[in-house]
């Protein structure tokens, strides 16, 4: 089986990538990445000589080359993970994101349309999407597959858009898909633009917190080897043509979390309790800031047996352990255009 991974050198992506290649040795897995400012091989160094694994260096938004790859490798599945992927860049650039997560999207699911036979025998487009699509919770309730889709960021706006036009082309095409919308991820090789990399990378040198607003917002925590585990399953055991929701059961308010943050690293480098929580300070709101995510995981819980791993506890560690082990991988990312988008940003 050829499986064409989109985005495997980003966060969720390298870690599905590193899955599948260790896991499946008799699948061809070609991770597909533009390498972005998000996109890094440096996430795949213990795997890019494995003889099942190869890297191609494509933009999704170019037609003709996805056309060209697709009629070159025959590809038998997709897992589509490349997007633009953080919403306050999507305040900023708004067509980025319906280039890439909309335009980019049609391009995929075009090229598997016309390359794949009709009765797409052994063929899947699975396409990784967000809760973010749901838009926001009150103080109470979940969201299920059958919520309404109602976003209100650019990225959320786009990424709803490109569930519905996979969703039509199963309906119009009959093309075999599945989505899943997932909570928030933290864990390794997660870019420091996000809430948790982001900080702890800034307590580790000293900088100041910035929490939007009053800080009581709340998300729901994946792990993301969890989610890396839930794709896995869903890819092989999910229903065709169905969606899942995939969440951590994991609810934190911001303000808790960084607090929470604070005291490990604080512990973690031998420093002062309450020397972190002292960089916190309140900034100006992110404009239509969701208020509460939280997944209902309950189907794909009872139809695939998929539940989280860790606590979230357990996880926030290891997420701090493998930040401190590798600071030439955040000095790394840090370096270059990082310091222009921080400066615009804060
Ligand atoms: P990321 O920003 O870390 O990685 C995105 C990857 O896509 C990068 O490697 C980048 O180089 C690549 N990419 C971007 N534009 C591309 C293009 N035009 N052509 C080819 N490659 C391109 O993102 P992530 O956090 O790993 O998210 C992966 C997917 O999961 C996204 O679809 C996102 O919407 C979804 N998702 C993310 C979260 C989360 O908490 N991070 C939660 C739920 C769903
Ligand atoms: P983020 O990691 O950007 O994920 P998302 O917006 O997709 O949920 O943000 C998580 C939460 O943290 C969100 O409520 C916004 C907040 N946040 C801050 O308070 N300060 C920051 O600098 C960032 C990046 C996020």
């Amino acid at each position: 089986m050829k499986i064409l991974i989109t985005g495997g050198a980003g966060f969720i992506g390298s870690h599905v990538v590193r899955l599948f290649v260790n896991k499946y040795p008799e699948y061809e897995i070609f991770n597909l990445d533009a390498l972005t400012y998000a996109g890094n091989l440096e996430n795949l160094v213990d795997i890019e000589d494995r003889s099942n694994y190869h890297f191609i260096k494509a933009d999704i938004n170019n037609i003709l080359e996805i056309n060209s790859l697709f009629e070159k490798y025959k590809f038998d599945k997709v897992i589509h993970l490349a997007a633009e992927s953080h919403v306050d860049r999507s305040i900023k650039d708004p067509l980025a994101f319906v280039k890439t997560n909309v335009i980019g999207t049609m391009n995929l699911l075009n090229a598997a349309k016309d390359h794949w036979s009709k009765d797409y025998k052994n063929n899947l487009f699975y396409h990784i999407s967000t809760d973010e699509v749901y838009g926001t919770l009150g103080e109470t309730g979940l969201f299920t597959e059958s919520t309404s889709y109602d976003p209100n960021s650019p990225y959320s706006a786009s990424k709803a858009s490109s569930d519905h036009f996979v969703r039509a082309y199963g309906e119009t095409y009959d093309l075999p898909y599945i989505i899943t919308n997932c909570s928030n991820n933290y864990g390794p090789n997660q870019f420091p633009e996000k809430l948790i990399p982001l900080f702890i990378n800034n307590i580790i040198d000293n900088i100041n917190l910035p929490v939007y607003g009053d800080g009581k917002y709340t998300r729901d925590w994946l792990y993301v080897i969890d989610h890396a585990v839930a794709i896995d399953l869903a890819f092989h055991n999910g229903k065709l043509k169905s969606t899942y929701n995939i969440g951590g059961f994991n609810e934190w308010q911001n303000i808790d979390l960084v607090k929470l943050l604070c005291d490990i690293m604080d512990v973690k480098l031998g420093r002062d309790k309450g020397t972190s929580e002292k960089l916190i300070t309140y900034i100006k709101d992110r404009p239509g800031h969701d208020k509460r995510y939280a997944i209902d995981a309950t189907k794909i819980n009872k139809e695939l047996g998929w539940k989280p791993s860790v606590t979230f506890e357990e996880g926030l560690e290891k997420t701090i352990d493998w930040y401190l082990n590798n600071k030439k991988w955040l000095d790394n990312v840090t370096s270059g255009d990082y310091q222009k988008y921080y400066n615009e940003q804060y």
